[in-house]
């Protein structure tokens, strides 16, 4: 079966690492004789310099055609903030409704973490962030702009049905994860059947109206799912904890702008912006698939850059395309080499870019196919 892959390398650093989770993905095809046809855009911050073109009628003609996206990072330091946000990476989550965006929260073994007593074990977790409404698409406004009398505003909305899409995906992974080792399921739970705990992070003590919605739709959909265990902490106390005791999780749902934040912090527990990865994923549509990292435009063009990251989005991608004997091989192959890294961070990994990207291919030859 043929799978159309649009690939967007994008700006900084997006190149580099797209060009390793490209031949990765050429490596992994041929063991496994996927037809994995990329199509190559030129969508990024510099064509917008020169043409002033964000994302063309063909561009997302393109786009909307094909299986799904694999994107390297937009961001240009020449530009307003913004601008490309707004109008290549949100524009897409949004016109396409990749209404999810998945962030796997994993340290694997090996890999440095700032928290002193963290484990493979206790760091492994999923945040469900809800990604195509709140804050980020609420209207703005200024008011007397310039004078001491400025005001601002930016509405956060959520409607039922946006919540309770992204809620039930939180469920739905939960029971598919069906994870027990979380801390707090107890031999009771095991007993009863429960297989995964669902964490609504949210602020129902100050955002008394969308988190209120929030709230009861968590109760309604955790109905469907009785083997499920759930939880609601406030999102300031979800970051103490994932520092603290980040075991106690096993999938985080929440909003668009709580989701940003603690998944930056959560990326730092499992060992930076070089190994997390993310999917905007829309389960019914056409989905994207990315390293969280950004630009990181002191970088460029030196080949210092962490591709694992990208090799993880990589690996998100042919999970969600179903070719998921593929996916675990290439997470298998990412897991060794990872092992002989001396660090996650650009510049000190003990090899290149390109090296690393060249090791998973290797190692996909030499590591058994998961059964
Ligand atoms: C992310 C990024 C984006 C976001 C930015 C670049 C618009 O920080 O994917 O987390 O805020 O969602
Ligand atoms: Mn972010």
């Amino acid at each position: 079966m043929n799978k159309k892959i649009a690939v967007i390398h994008g700006d900084g650093t997006g190149p580099e690492v797209v060009n390793e989770g490209l031949k990765v993905l050429r490596v992994v095809a041929k063991i496994y004789n996927l037809n994995l046809d990329f199509l190559e855009t030129n969508i990024n911050g510099k064509r917008f310099l020169k043409t002033g073109e964000l994302l063309t009628d063909s561009d997302m003609a393109l786009l909307k055609d094909c299986d799904a996206i694999y994107l390297g990072a937009i961001g240009d330091p020449a530009i307003q903030p913004g601008i490309l946000e707004r109008g290549i990476l949100l524009k897409l989550r949004f016109d396409l409704d990749q209404y999810i965006n998945y962030r796997p929260v994993k340290l694997y073994p090996n890999v440095y973490s700032p928290i002193k007593s963290a484990t493979p074990e206790s760091i492994d977790y999923v945040v469900i962030r809800e990604n195509t409404g709140g804050l980020y698409t609420g209207n703005g406004s200024f008011k007397n702009k310039g004078t001491g009398n400025e005001i601002a505003t930016q509405e956060m909305i959520y409607s039922y049905e946006q919540v309770e899409r992204c809620i039930r995906f939180a469920f739905e992974t939960a029971a598919s994860r069906h994870q027990s080792h979380w801390k707090g399921c107890t031999k009771s739970d095991k007993d009863a059947g429960i297989i995964g705990q669902v964490t609504l992070c949210g602020k129902t003590n100050v955002l008394t109206y969308v988190f209120d919605l929030w709230e009861r739709v968590f109760n309604d959909v955790a109905q469907d799912f009785p083997q499920i265990k759930t939880k609601y902490t406030h999102v300031d106390a979800v970051c103490v904890h994932m520092v603290e005791r980040p075991e106690i999780f096993d999938v985080i749902v929440t909003s668009n702008m709580f989701g940003d934040i603690i998944t930056d912090l959560a990326a730092v527990t499992q060992g930076g912006m070089g190994v997390a990865a993310s999917g905007n994923i829309n389960p019914k549509g056409v989905s994207m698939f990315e390293p969280i990292g950004g630009t990181a435009p002191d970088f460029t063009g030196k080949n210092q850059i962490n591709p694992m990251a990208a090799i993880g989005a990589a690996h998100l991608m042919l999970d969600h395309l179903g070719f998921k004997t593929a996916a675990r091989h290439l997470e298998n192959a990412k897991v060794k080499v990872i092992q002989e890294m001396a660090s996650m961070l650009a510049a000190k990994m003990g090899y290149s870019t390109s090296e690393l990207g060249d090791m998973v291919c290797d190692a996909l030859a030499q590591i058994d196919q998961p059964a």
